[in-house]
């Protein structure tokens, strides 16, 4: 993984203005807690309770925080490509957890079958080569929790959304169609998988007056109407995000 890719996440990990720096730690909060969510779901679905977790790809350590406060393990360990994410990670002091540490991206410092569950969360987007970073979770762990935002649609691909998705690291756009195939290439079988087109508190997360709250408030009944009538129609029209439960 080249410098440049570690240099740009810790730009966004290291914000100067301390009111940005905590509106940002409440929107990763805010995920966390959605994409933990999905993650005990799928489990619970497919009868699983792992007891260890690796994440690769932590970040600042919110989800495997969120994971935590709601008991759903035992150990939790997360790596990082960015040294600054991990070390703000490891400062949270979360309940069981383990190694906390960066990495350089591609070989997670780990044994083959350590963990019972590897948790893959918004990062398959950020890399350039998905399938080895997939194949890397499988081999330290039994299952592999996958979430992606779909960005494979008609909405995501106007230019503006293309050049913000850019913006934010996203250098892969999927559909549904590429994670099946990537598991598959990975010698895995879905057990399970949800979309979630989000709830309002993420359409108006950022809303700063009332017209951009009733903006959002729009979007959020729009798009989960549509979702509702027809899910994968849904897909192909806009971005939902989609986790999915892979193993052997
Ligand atoms: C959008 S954040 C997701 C953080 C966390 N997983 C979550 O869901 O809240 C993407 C993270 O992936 C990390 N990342 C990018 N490329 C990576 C790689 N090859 N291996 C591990 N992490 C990587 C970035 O540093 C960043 O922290």
């Amino acid at each position: 993984v080249s410098t440049g890719l570690a240099d740009f996440y810790e730009a966004g990990y290291t914000q100067a203005d301390p009111e940005r720096a905590a509106l940002l730690g409440r929107w990763r909060a805010h995920g966390a807690d959605l994409k933990a969510g999905h993650i005990t779901t799928l489990c619970a679905r497919a009868g699983r309770a792992p007891r260890s977790v690796i994440e690769i790809g932590c970040g600042d350590g919110a989800l495997l925080s969120a994971l935590a406060a709601r008991g759903f393990a035992v150990s939790y360990d997360g790596f990082e490509l960015s040294e600054p994410a991990a070390l703000l990670a490891r400062d949270r002091n979360i309940p069981g957890a383990g190694r906390i540490e960066s990495f350089d991206g591609s070989r997670v410092p780990a044994g083959d079958a350590t963990y019972d569950l590897a948790v893959l969360s918004h990062v398959l987007e950020h890399v350039p080569d998905p399938l080895s970073l997939l194949r890397e979770a499988a081999r330290v762990a039994r299952a592999v929790l996958v979430e992606v935002p779909l960005e494979h649609n008609r909405s995501a691909a106007r230019p503006h959304k293309r050049a913000e998705a850019r913006g934010i690291g996203h250098i892969q756009a999927f559909d549904r169609a590429d994670i099946h195939a990537l598991a598959t290439a990975a010698g895995l079988r879905v057990f399970g998988e949800l979309t979630d087109p989000l709830p309002v508190t993420h359409h108006a997360f950022f809303a700063a007056s009332p017209a951009e709250r009733v903006k959002g408030r729009l979007k959020w009944g729009i798009r989960t109407a549509v979702w509702r009538a027809a899910p994968q129609r849904a897909e192909r029209l806009f971005t939902v995000h989609h986790a999915a439960l892979l193993g052997r």
